[in-house]
């Protein structure tokens, strides 16, 4: 039996998806910048799936530009406040991806943007009090960038109250959705969200494809220049496929997102109670209430659970120790040691999607019992 637990990391494309992208291959190759018949053959492919994209999210279709993914995205939004908007610093959290971190380092280093991290309690949720006292402590023109949903450990943030305090303090807001988009509804025409991002292999769509909605009262630049793609946005000829396997994921996941839901989180209930009854001293890092897909579990440190990811590897069984970037590396990831956590422990994130069943969450606790301890009186 081969189980896979780590759709936090990426997902499988959907059968329906690959027949999309399988249509699109066969039937389109123009240019979409050419101005023939095969050309505007794909442009039009291109604008509908712009079109789902901003229905979806509540947005304008001029305020969707397809990238390369989430990375690409968050990378344009924060280098593009700082180059183009005037904003002069940035208040992020301890625990965001490193396509953020990394970013607020750069522009730190290269632009001199203050950086403040908000640091987060044992839950990893931020104090949204200590928020509102940074926002009014300074005249500066200020990038708030939380994440949506934290991809290790599950942790949700509340976008409405972040908006609103970013509102009153007329500060831009970017939210790194990559965990939380068509998992979670966003309705960016309710919020006053500056920038989100889009992954599309979260989602069961291809790699290597995304999109960032820039609310359209922020222009700026591109960080690539050429052909002037995308409304000048991101020069390339565009990666037709693709963005139209990503909108075909994004529909589906749309329509079925309530069917969802509710399935991967019994997956995860069950999963969590028989952890917790029959395996000793387990702890659940993260919220109660989390993002409904992850599960972030500690075990007791203990010679059996040595190198807990690869022997679940050999049984067959796809998890990850912490973020996939940071996956093989020893210590604790920088969220894990952020919420406090003991690093003698050893931390799983098992992730769920849909197509998993209660017969997978059985196997793995079964052989979870054989490489950690099991609760004595079981
Ligand atoms: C929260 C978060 N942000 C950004 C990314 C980067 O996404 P991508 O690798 O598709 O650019 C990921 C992917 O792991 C993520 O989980």
């Amino acid at each position: 039996m081969r189980v896979y637990f780590d759709n936090a990391s990426t997902t499988p494309l959907l059968p329906e998806v690959k027949d999309e992208m399988i249509k699109v291959i066969n039937d389109k190759f123009g240019n979409p910048s050419s101005i023939h018949r095969d050309g505007r053959q794909s442009r039009i492919l291109i604008e509908e799936a712009r079109k789902q994209i901003a229905l979806g999210l509540k947005a304008s279709t001029g305020e969707i530009f397809f990238t390369s993914g989430a990375t690409e995205a968050n990378n344009m939004a924060l280098i593009g406040s700082v180059r183009d908007l005037g904003v002069n610093r940035i208040i992020t959290s301890s625990i965001e991806h490193h396509c953020i971190s990394h970013t607020c380092e750069f522009l730190h280093q290269q632009h001199g943007t203050s950086i403040v991290e908000l640091s987060v309690d044992k839950s990893g949720a931020i104090d949204l009090q200590e928020l509102a006292e940074l926002l009014s402590s300074s005249n500066e023109k200020t990038l708030v960038s939380i994440m949506h949903a934290n991809n290790e450990i599950g942790t949700i943030s509340n976008l409405e109250e972040i908006a609103k305090l970013c509102a009153k303090h007329e500060a831009l807001f970017h939210t790194d959705t990559a965990q939380t988009l068509a998992k979670l509804p966003i309705d960016v025409s309710e919020h006053n969200i500056s920038f989100l991002c889009g992954a599309s292999h979260k989602f069961f769509g291809p790699k290597g494809v995304g999109f960032v909605y820039i609310n359209h009262n922020n222009i700026v630049k591109p960080l690539m220049y050429g052909g002037d793609q995308e409304r000048g946005m991101r020069s390339g000829t565009e990666n037709i496929y693709s963005i139209a396997g990503m909108a075909k994921a994004f529909t589906m996941a749309l329509e079925e997102m309530d069917e969802r839901h509710e399935k991967v989180l019994s997956l995860k209930t069950y999963f969590t109670q028989r952890l917790l009854q029959e395996l000793e001293d387990i702890q659940i890092n993260g919220q109660e209430d989390g993002l409904y897909n992850i599960l972030s579990v500690s075990f007791p440190a203990s010679p059996k659970s040595e190198m807990l990811v690869m022997n679940l590897d050999i049984m067959g069984i796809a998890a990850s120790g912490g973020s996939a970037c940071s996956s093989g590396v020893e210590n604790d990831s920088h969220v894990l040691q952020a919420i406090g956590h003991d690093p003698s422990r050893k931390t799983i994130r098992f992730s769920f999607s849909h197509l998993n069943t209660i017969e997978e969450v059985d196997y793995v606790i079964e052989k979870l019992k054989t490489v950690t301890p099991v609760a004595v009186d079981i």
